[in-house]
C-alpha cells in the first residue's frame, strides 16, 4: 500500500515539475526570447562621482549603417572640454570612478583621438560644455562594436575633469573622473 502511494506521489510530483517547466514566469520568458539577439542600441545613465554630484547625463549607442552612432547629453560640468572615454570595466562602485579601470583597449594600442588610425577602442575624444555646463556629443564611430568579442556592453563610461589632449600616454592627461556609468542594452521603446 505504501509503495502505491509512493508511486502516485512521484507521478504527481513529476507532473507538477513538468507544468512548472512549461509555464515559466513572464520575466523568464522574455529573457529567453532575448537570448542571442543582436544588440542594436545601448544606454548609459551617468552619475557624478564624489564631489561632482551635480554632473549627470545620458549616452546612447545606436547601430548605424556606417558604424555606431554615439550621442551624449551631459549637464553640471565646468565650461570647456572634458575627456570622454569608454573604460574597460562597468564597475561603478568606487566613489572616484576608478573601479572602471583604464581606457577600453582590447587591441593593446596607444591612446589617441577618436579619428586617429591608432587609438584605444574607448577613445571617444571630448565633450565640450558651454557656459551653462551643458555638453552634447554626436558622432558615428567606426571602431566600437555593440556585438562580438570586442562588444562595449557592460563596460564603463567616464567623463573627466579636464581635456583629453588626444596625445599624452596612456590617458590623454584628462585628469580626475567627474561622472561614471555602465553601458547596458537599451529597452526597445
Ligand atoms: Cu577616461
Ligand atoms: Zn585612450
Amino acid at each position: 500500500m505504501s509503495r502505491v502511494i509512493a508511486i502516485i506521489s512521484t507521478t504527481a510530483l513529476a507532473a507538477i515539475v513538468l507544468v512548472a517547466a512549461c509555464s515559466p514566469a513572464t520575466d523568464e520568458a522574455n529573457g529567453s526570447e532575448d537570448a542571442g539577439k543582436t544588440v542594436t542600441k545601448a544606454m548609459v545613465q551617468l552619475a557624478g562621482t564624489k564631489g561632482n554630484e551635480k554632473v549627470s547625463g545620458t549616452v546612447t549607442f545606436t547601430q548605424a549603417a556606417t558604424g555606431v552612432l554615439v550621442e551624449a547629453a551631459v549637464t553640471g560640468l565646468t565650461p570647456g572640454k572634458h575627456g570622454f572615454h569608454i573604460h574597460a570595466l562597468g564597475d561603478v562602485t568606487c566613489a572616484d570612478g576608478k573601479c572602471t579601470a583604464g581606457h577600453w583597449n582590447p587591441t593593446g594600442s596607444a591612446h589617441g583621438g577618436p579619428d586617429a588610425d591608432v587609438r584605444h577602442h574607448g577613445d571617444l575624444g571630448n565633450v565640450a560644455a558651454d557656459l551653462n555646463g551643458q555638453a552634447t556629443y554626436k558622432r558615428v564611430d567606426t571602431v566600437i562594436q555593440l556585438n562580438g568579442v570586442h562588444s562595449i556592453i557592460g563596460r564603463g563610461i567616464i567623463i573627466h575633469a579636464g581635456t583629453d589632449d588626444l596625445t599624452s600616454q596612456p590617458t590623454g592627461a584628462a585628469g580626475a573622473r567627474v561622472a561614471q556609468g555602465v553601458i547596458g542594452i537599451a529597452a526597445e521603446k
